[in-house]
């Protein structure tokens, strides 16, 4: 059955080694079958969130930016897929303000059951990816319905466009999209 997925990519760099592997999961998941929207936050203006926690009366949040219409979006979708490089052994701050402002996800009905995560790091350690996936596990623990149902530990990729050259990330990312 099609799913509707959504890949939010988060990294700013150009020739980003998590986003390359995002489109690679995204052109799998597309060959499935599916419909895939993506979202690039270096394009995007998401502020901290102030933590007034009037989100969880109102379901909306009070800072009027791009996270709002994130926000609107992923509440419909079957499947998220988080791509991130990882900085100082966890995910990127970006995505973890992005996490923040979506709050109002805990009081609201939402769809997305599976979560995937795309990680890259320069180390070629696997561990280097575990707090990522600490970090996003205390997310998917909250929202009750979800679980991560895959993760893509892209290690030894450290340079631009690095991950171009590793094949077997490239066919493991693909295959995951492929199997949604
Ligand atoms: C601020 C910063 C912190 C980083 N911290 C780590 C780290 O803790 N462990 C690691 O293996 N690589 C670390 N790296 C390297 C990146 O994870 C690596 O270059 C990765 O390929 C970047 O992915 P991207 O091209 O999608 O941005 C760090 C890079 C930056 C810029």
């Amino acid at each position: 059955m099609s799913k509707k997925v959504l890949v939010i990519s988060t990294s700013f760099r150009n020739g980003s080694n998590s986003d390359i592997l995002a489109d690679e999961f995204i052109k799998g998941a597309i060959d499935a079958g599916n419909s895939v929207e993506k979202i690039n936050l270096k394009d995007k203006t998401i502020a901290f969130c102030k933590g007034c926690l009037a989100c969880q009366h109102t379901k909306k949040c009070v800072i009027n930016d791009d996270a709002v219409k994130i926000f609107e979006t992923i509440k419909d979708v079957d499947v998220v897929v988080w791509a991130t490089p990882v900085y100082y052994y966890n995910m990127s701050g970006q995505m973890k303000t992005l996490i923040d402002r979506l709050n109002p996800l805990f009081v609201s009905d939402y769809k997305f059951k599976d979560v995937y995560l795309i990680a890259t790091a320069a180390e070629a350690d696997e561990a280097a990816i575990n707090g990522t996936i600490t970090g996003l596990m205390g997310w998917i623990e909250c929202l009750d319905k979800t679980n991560l149902k895959d993760v893509i530990k892209a290690v030894g990729v450290c340079a631009a466009k690095e991950v171009y050259n590793i094949e077997s990330y490239m066919k493991k990312v693909y295959n995951m999209g492929y199997n949604i």
